[in-house]
């Protein structure tokens, strides 16, 4: 099998997780991670160094600029993904960006842009939707059995997780946005997928972070420095679809509470709650419960291999990628809606671009 070359922009913490993932691949011969760049070049070295990947690079340019490098994995903080995104696919590159697309909308527009223009594939690294219970939600859900789906509520919080390990994430200037793009995104995504993409037509939103600028850390719980947090890390939103089913979206990562619902979809014919997965019907005459047996969850290091996997086979037989842009522009529609309404105190019309 042909090996696939990549350079990666960014050795951050996630950039070793895609290390760790594809050293450990059966088919570790598809996937090559020949280069690294970072403009941190103590970062940029010590992780060459640990995965043995042999060319570094301090500007990402010149490392775009290598012929064997096929593939690029972008592995910056949020507000630092378009510009590498957009270079490397006008440079022939394929991308896979990290979760978020990209901190704001007009970021994801262009990036979307740029892979429709340039005809280079552009993947989101969304590693949940490899997982085990996901892709039996919808694998039920893609058959119809719920019917319409006219209501939704997707939920991602933790009771005291603001990640302040990394600036990068509390900080505005580096990540944009705090828990709706670091967990929120996940959940966000997950409703939307299932529910095959109905178009938002309008958001009302809240975003805060009253909490984490007022308290300190607790034992046990995740440490931040609240003079460093400048993002929301509680964020809810009301969204409209085209198709007249509405959604309720919540990422909270702190909170005076243990949990504030779970993700469940509700339909003509069924219902169905992701955790634990089970369909809701009648039948018989009867109102029946089905509980999906047998689904064995994976390790986040299985779910990047994964998706490293799938893209490294996207890029190497010309197939489409299985999370592209396109689809990732409904979450930052969304995202910038929650943003934007919770800024103006109002509800507000949001579309997909055309791009
Ligand atoms: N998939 C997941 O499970 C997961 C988990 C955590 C973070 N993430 C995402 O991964 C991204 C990075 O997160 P992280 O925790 O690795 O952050 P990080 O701050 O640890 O690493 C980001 C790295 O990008 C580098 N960088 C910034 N601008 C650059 C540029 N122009 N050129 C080259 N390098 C540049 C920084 O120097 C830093 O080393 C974020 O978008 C985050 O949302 C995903």
């Amino acid at each position: 099998m042909r090996s696939v070359k990549i350079g990666m922009i960014g050795a951050g913490g996630i950039a070793q997780s895609h290390c760790r993932a594809i050293t450990d691949v059966k088919e570790k011969d598809a996937i090559e991670f020949v280069s690294i760049a970072d403009i941190d070049p103590e970062r940029a070295q010590n992780t060459a160094k640990k995965w043995n990947i042999p060319h570094v690079y301090s500007d990402y340019h010149e490392m775009l600029a290598r012929e064997d490098i096929e593939a690029v994995v972008v592995t910056t903080y949020n507000m630092a993904h378009r510009p590498p995104t957009v270079d490397a696919l006008k440079a022939g590159k394929h991308v896979m960006v990290e979760k978020p697309m990209s901190a704001t909308l007009a970021d994801a527009e262009a990036m979307t842009k740029a892979a429709h223009e340039t005809g280079n594939k552009l993947m989101v690294a969304l590693k949940s939707r490899f997982s085990e219970t996901w892709q039996a939600a919808k694998s039920i859900m893609s058959t119809g059995a719920l019917g319409d789906i006219y209501y939704s509520e997707t939920v991602a919080a933790r009771r005291n997780g603001i990640p302040g390990f990394a600036d990068s994430f509390i900080r505005k200037e580096t990540a944009g946005i705090g828990t709706v793009a670091d967990i929120g995104v996940y959940c966000l995504d997950e409703a939307l997928w299932l529910m095959g993409h109905p178009r938002p037509v309008s958001v009302s939103g809240v975003a805060n972070n009253t909490l984490g600028k007022t308290h300190q850390p607790t034992r046990g719980s995740w440490k931040w420095d609240p003079a460093k947090l400048s993002v929301e890390d509680f964020g809810v939103a009301w969204v409209r679809f085209d198709n007249g089913a509405a959604m309720v979206f919540k990422s909270v990562w702190i909170m005076h509470m243990d949990e504030i619902g779970h993700t469940f979809f509700l339909g003509t014919k069924a219902g169905l709650k992701m955790s634990p997965l089970t369909v809701f019907r009648h039948e018989w005459g009867l109102m029946t419960d089905s509980a999906v047996k047998g689904i064995q969850e994976v390790e986040d290091i299985e779910l990047f291999r994964r998706e490293n996997i799938a893209f490294s086979q996207a890029v190497r037989d010309d197939l489409p990628v299985p999370i592209p842009a396109d689809e990732m522009l409904y979450t930052n529609v969304i995202i910038q809606g929650l943003i934007d309404s919770s800024a103006a105190g109002h509800e507000i019309q949001v579309s997909v671009p055309r791009v």
